[in-house]
């Protein structure tokens, strides 16, 4: 098709009206609303509306407005494949924490899950009872955990991806030129467990040299996040579960940084005591230990928690939209 005939094919736009701050949030959901995609209708409809209504009620300035610009394009020009400033703000906001929970609700005997934060990254594949993490970087910590389903039984095969930071609270991908180290990869095996040496984790700051941690000493708030260690853990047929383990008793343990720590989460870490245990995972007597059973649903069972939560949520507002697969979404017409 030629240029011309593709601008021909283009049916004419919707006349918009003389536009006003009074009118030009209807006019603006009127032109986007020529998309034929429901779901990506209704998010630009209700973006505009709340983005246009937080002007308003802010009565916000054009050097607010600029500022704020400067602020994201600063958050754009420090961003690269290992740097993502956006997700960090997204997790100072509480954002990320809200969409991951709504996004993968858990039925109530299944693990919680947690954000991923802005640290996550390709990982090698292990072997249990390997180490991920290089000698001197930390406290040997021995991680030991299990992985069942919803009705009890132990799962073989689950992908359960773990990621920390060194001894110093830095991730491998901070530094220059560096490769992957204290994160790995490791299937669990027939009784659905899984045994990793790594290190005790320690508290470190989020990345705070950049935009986001000038809007957080603006906001008079710490950037620290308290010792944890993530997992993801991943099986076909099974929603994902995305989620991180955090010492009791760490003094950020109530004030993290982006929202991450959730009571069920929190782990008492403990040593190895018992020589039987230090010789059968090859560590030594008093290494630190984790332990931790996970539970984790299937797909269907997240999609019908999702749906359910969707509908509650609609009911209590009034609203009376179409669901697809679980998430409102407009009328075409
Ligand atoms: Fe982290």
């Amino acid at each position: 098709m030629t240029a011309d005939a593709e601008l021909a094919a283009v049916p004419p736009a919707p006349i918009l009206k003389d536009l006003t701050d009074e009118n030009i949030t209807e006019n603006t959901v009127i032109i986007n609303n020529q998309s034929r995609d429901r779901r990506l209708k209704y998010i630009m409809e209700r973006l505009v509306t709340h983005l246009h209504e937080f002007a308003r009620e802010t009565r916000l300035t054009t050097d607010e407005w600029l500022t704020g610009i400067a602020f994201l394009v600063q958050c754009g020009k420090i961003s690269s494949d290992v740097r993502h400033e956006f997700v960090l703000l997204s997790d100072v906001l509480g954002l990320s924490c809200l969409i991951d929970s709504m996004d993968h609700p858990k039925p109530k005997n299944a693990t919680i899950a947690t954000i991923l934060g802005p640290f996550h990254a390709e990982a090698g594949e292990f072997e249990n009872g390997d180490s991920i993490c290089s000698d001197g970087k930390g406290e040997q910590c021995l991680i030991r955990a299990s992985v069942k389903d919803t009705q009890g039984r132990p799962l073989e095969g689950v992908s359960v991806d773990i990621w920390e930071t060194d001894s110093t609270g830095h991730y491998d991908t901070q530094y220059d030129g560096a490769t992957a180290d204290c994160r790995g990869i490791v299937k669990t095996d027939a009784e659905g467990q899984i045994w990793l040496k790594a290190i005790r984790p320690v508290p470190y700051p989020i990345p705070h040299d950049g935009p986001v941690g000038k809007m957080l000493e603006h906001l008079g708030r710490h950037p620290f996040r308290p010792s944890h260690v993530h997992f993801k853990l991943v099986k076909d047929g099974y929603d994902p579960l995305v989620t991180a383990l955090y010492l009791k008793g760490d003094p950020y343990e109530t004030t993290d940084a982006v929202f991450g720590v959730k009571s069920q989460l929190l782990i008492e870490i403990d040593r190895v005591t018992d020589p039987a245990m230090a010789a059968r995972y090859g560590v030594n007597l008093n290494d630190w230990l984790i332990e931790y059973d996970f539970v984790i649903c299937t797909e269907a069972e997240a999609a019908e928690l999702k749906a359910e939560s969707s509908r509650k949520y609609l009911a209590a507002k009034g609203l009376k939209l179409d669901l697809i697969d679980g998430l409102p979404v407009a009328d075409l017409d």
